[in-house]
């Protein structure tokens, strides 16, 4: 698929997760396959008073390119003027692929302030955003979108036309209102609607947590790339085994060994991006994610929960991989 400067040979893209596809997460799934990865969320807001948590958000490095940036908000110079200034790169970093626009958040932080989820239930403003932002930047413009708010107002099909209407280059859509959050089945008859409707690519999204799962979505929609979100934490071999069922080949075999291996390799990233106690402390969630399924799984979870240095979740780590016939 294709949009913009972007070229991908399987569409495959890392949904933006706040709170886990930091640099070391998105460079995992980057050498597991993914092809485009996003950022967290960062407040429009934030950016604008130079935040300096913000930016440590915002940074990008090279390898990960192609990478956006997705930024929250409502008011369409803010957009524009957080898109400005994200567009060039932030300090230590390099410019980003593209603005993404988040109209799918369902928290009632964000979407209770008109952010996120919130932006669906007004395609006008999502149209005057999105030329506000494609104005003030040279780079694609993306959007995030939902079905809808909820189960009486799917309007994914209108709101992606609003969007393509103001300039957007690609529109992903996860297939749950935002009064699903993320419970329940995504509608993919949704994602489907959306490809009609309008000329942009499309990226379909939501339950993508198999190769079956990817090959269902896009079957059922005609959507032009697959986003794999949840399924990706502690699983980043999901992009190399969707990209071997496209190519018609067979899956690679993650052994204990890889799964150990690329465990360790996260850590080293975390560590490297944050410093070891922060690091630790922040990939306790992710780490335990490599083994889920594995007996003794839930002790190791609660020791890496106390450990403190990366030389212990190490130990821990190798401690649950290391029998042979550890997969329950
Ligand atoms: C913990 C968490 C954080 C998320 N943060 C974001 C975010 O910052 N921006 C966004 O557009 N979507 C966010 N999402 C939504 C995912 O990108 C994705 O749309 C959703 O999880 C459905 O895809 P999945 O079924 O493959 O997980 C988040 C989801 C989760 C579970």
């Amino acid at each position: 698929m294709r949009f913009g400067t972007v070229t991908l040979l399987h569409g495959l893209f890392l949904g933006p997760m706040a709170g886990y596809t930091d640099y070391a997460m998105r460079t995992v799934c980057r050498e597991w396959g993914a092809e485009y990865l996003t950022g967290e969320m960062i407040s429009a807001k934030a950016v604008c008073f130079g935040d300096s948590k913000t930016k440590a958000l915002a940074r990008i490095r090279t390898e990960e390119l192609p990478c956006a940036i997705q930024i929250f908000g409502h008011e369409p110079a803010v957009m524009a003027e957080a898109a400005r200034r994200l567009s060039c790169g932030v300090e230590g970093g390099v410019a980003p692929t593209a603005i993404d626009i988040n109209m799918g958040c369902p928290v009632h932080k964000i979407a209770g302030s008109g952010d996120g989820s919130a932006l669906m239930r007004d395609p006008r403003l999502v149209e005057r955003i999105v030329a506000a932002v494609k104005e003030a930047v040279r780079l694609p413009v993306t959007v995030k979108i939902r079905a809808g708010w909820d189960a009486n107002t799917v309007n994914a099909p209108e709101v992606a036309r609003a969007a393509e209407a103001g300039g957007a280059d690609m529109i992903c859509v996860h297939g749950r209102t935002r009064s699903q959050k993320y419970a329940g089945k995504a509608d993919y008859r949704v994602i489907a609607a959306v490809k009609r409707a309008v000329a942009v690519p499309v990226v379909g999204n939501g339950d993508v947590t198999s190769a079956e799962a990817a090959r269902r979505l896009l079957d059922e929609t005609g959507c032009d790339g697959i986003m794999v979100g949840r399924a990706a934490v502690g699983n980043p071999f999901l992009f190399s085994e969707i990209a071997a069922m496209l190519d018609g080949k067979e899956p690679p075999v993650i052994t204990s060994g890889l799964r150990l291996e690329t465990a360790l390799r996260h850590l080293r990233l975390a560590v490297e991006d944050k410093g070891e106690t922060t690091a630790v402390l922040e990939c306790r969630k992710l780490l335990g994610a490599y083994f889920a399924g594995y007996r003794g799984g839930s002790a190791a979870r609660a020791a890496l929960n106390r450990a403190a240095t990366a030389a212990e979740a190490e130990e821990i780590l190798r401690g649950v991989f290391s029998t042979p016939a550890a997969e329950e």
